[in-house]
């Protein structure tokens, strides 16, 4: 009798357990989730592996990557970039497949003096092919406090979103003949690193050493990787962006926008390329 109503207290016990590990997505440890790649001990992980740390000085950078690859997901970082003079320095989080004609997903912060507005910096490669550039301001001080950084892959579009309001939509234009990452899986990697030829004010404001060590840090990383973990969220999500979706998507490159490769006639003078005149939303 007892062994049996242990059983059952045991069976009640994995089910609470398993369907726990069904709803909710996986909350990550990066000491579990990533490899701390380059720049020695540059790049730390903390608090059991809640927190991580790149930082950047005269002699190296350094990076992480995820030992897991991934294909489609919401793919969630909170960062908090380089405070105070950041000039010169890049904070790339991406993700990426490998070989020659690999897929990216990218996110580059371009750092400031103190005070100058970071710029965010996107793109997205397919087949090895990027020059699909658009970079915005932010409404906030990123260094000041985490923000959210989201990328959604899914095989109809690629969404960025910065705090959960989308800032970039790039389309599935297979249709058209523009190839999109859907086949191959890609992991998800950041560093910091020195970019004073071109980072800041195209160059023109080199980093300052005499402020270094520069320190990014991470936290909060979330994958949620099935499409059936998406039925809860809102539209959006699950397909095309909703009416806040877009007005949000439309606010943020009305007044945040600063630079769009679909708008950039002296670069394309034969025309935008094709994916540019299919959707309002690029
Ligand atoms: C830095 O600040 C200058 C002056 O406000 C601005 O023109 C530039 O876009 C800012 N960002 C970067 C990364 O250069």
């Amino acid at each position: 009798m007892a062994f049996s109503c242990n059983g059952f207290l045991m069976f009640a016990l994995v089910s609470l357990v398993m369907s726990s590990l069904l709803v909710a997505p996986a909350a990550g440890n990066f000491y579990q989730d990533f490899d701390l790649t380059w720049g020695n001990n540059r790049a730390k992980i903390f608090q059991g592996g809640q927190l991580l740390s790149l930082s950047l000085d005269r002699v190296s950078g350094s990076g992480f990557q995820s030992k897991k690859e991934y294909l489609f997901g919401r793919i969630d970082m909170q960062l908090k970039l380089v405070a105070g003079n950041s000039a010169g320095t890049v904070t790339a989080y991406y993700l990426s497949s490998q070989g020659p004609t690999h897929d990216e997903i990218d996110f580059e912060f371009l750092g400031n003096l103190s005070g100058d507005p970071y710029i965010l910096h996107t793109n997205v490669f397919t087949q090895g092919k990027g020059n699909r550039e658009q970079q915005f301001y932010l409404w906030f001080d990123p260094t000041r406090n985490f923000h959210t950084y989201s990328i959604i892959w899914k095989p109809q579009h690629i969404i960025f979103v910065v705090d959960n309001i989308p800032i970039r939509v790039f389309k599935n234009a297979e249709q058209i003949g523009v190839p999109f990452p859907k086949s191959q899986p890609m992991k998800i990697y950041s560093s910091l690193w020195n970019a004073d030829d071109w980072a800041t004010r195209g160059g023109l404001v080199k980093t300052d050493w005499s402020k270094a060590p520069f320190t990014a840090y991470y936290r909060n990383f979330k994958v949620t990787a099935s499409n059936a973990a998406w039925g809860t969220n809102s539209a959006w999500e699950t397909n095309e962006l909703d009416a806040h979706g877009r007005r949000r998507l439309r606010w943020v490159q009305k007044y945040f926008m600063i630079y769009n490769y679909c708008t950039d006639l002296k670069r394309f003078p034969q025309g935008a390329p094709p994916e540019c005149r299919r959707s309002r939303f690029l």
